[in-house]
């Protein structure tokens, strides 16, 4: 089994670098299931049902999200109807949405958890808890078990790395939009990385126009964030289990830009 991630797809630039890595990733590392963070795909803020299935077209087996999940309020219209688009698990009852999912992949099933961590983030009921509730559920189903967790503090990353290590296959960070160059197989086979970084512009904060941020650091005084134009960048992690335990025998880093061009 070879799962593809893709980290937050930020605005147009990110949909247009989708478009045009995620072919080639996939002829490169022909993977089972392509899983895409989307909670920043609608200008950079939320996702519209149009660029759901505008990333569903491109490739996106499954959609992730995090933080920015109910910043269009169209989301709230179809959430509940579509099977491959999950938001944080550990979001508070009532919330709409679900926060796993089980996909049938050719002849097994993964298991697909999105969670949001609590160090520097929005308030939310408490993702270890809330994981190794879900992760007690679905491994009755399947071993090949994958989980995005969206978070802010590398030490709360690892910690869900670590508390799960052998419980899982993967715990792969999102949010933060920088890739971290630690990935690694944690002893009991849970494959990590703090964090895979974003898709979409190569030369802005975080995807954002760098004046406006730079301006908002000097200043204090509020300014509106805009997905900025110009270099893209596609990001992301290729992870390879053992087809029968579920563990993780390889974890590659994807980080496609100008100075980093993509080869087959
Ligand atoms: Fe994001
Ligand atoms: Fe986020």
């Amino acid at each position: 089994m070879k799962i593809l991630f893709i980290g937050d797809i930020v605005g147009s630039p990110g949909r247009n670098a989708l478009k045009e890595y995620l072919p080639k990733l996939k002829s490169k590392y022909r993977p089972d299931v392509t899983i895409v963070n989307s909670e920043n795909a609608a200008g950079g803020k939320g996702l519209t049902k149009k660029i759901y299935q505008e990333i569903h077209e491109i490739g996106a087996d499954i959609m992730t999200m995090g933080n920015h999940t109910w910043d269009k309020k169209d989301i709230f219209e179809f959430i509940d109807d579509v099977p491959n688009l999950i938001r944080p698990a550990n979001f508070p009852e009532g919330n709409p949405g679900k926060g796993y999912v089980i996909k049938k992949v050719g002849n097994k099933k993964i298991a697909v958890i999105n969670a949001q961590g609590r160090v520097f983030m929005p308030p939310s009921d408490c993702p270890f808890k809330k994981l190794d509730e879900i992760v007690k559920i679905v491994k009755e189903e399947t071993p090949f078990i994958f989980v995005d967790f969206h978070a802010e503090a590398t030490s709360e990353k690892q910690a869900v790395g670590w508390f799960l290590d052998g419980e899982v296959s993967a715990v792969v960070g999102t949010h933060t939009h920088t890739q971290t160059a630690d990935e690694r197989i944690l002893p009991n086979g849970t494959a990590y990385i703090s964090d895979v970084g974003m898709t979409g512009p190569y030369d802005g904060i975080l995807g954002m126009d760098r004046d406006v941020i730079i301006q908002r650091f000097l200043t204090n005084l509020p300014a509106r964030f805009e997905v900025t134009a110009g270099r893209e960048q596609c990001n992301g992690v290729v992870i390879q289990l053992d087809n029968h335990t579920g563990k993780a025998t390889k974890i590659e880093r994807i980080s496609i830009n100008e100075e980093r061009p993509f080869f087959d």
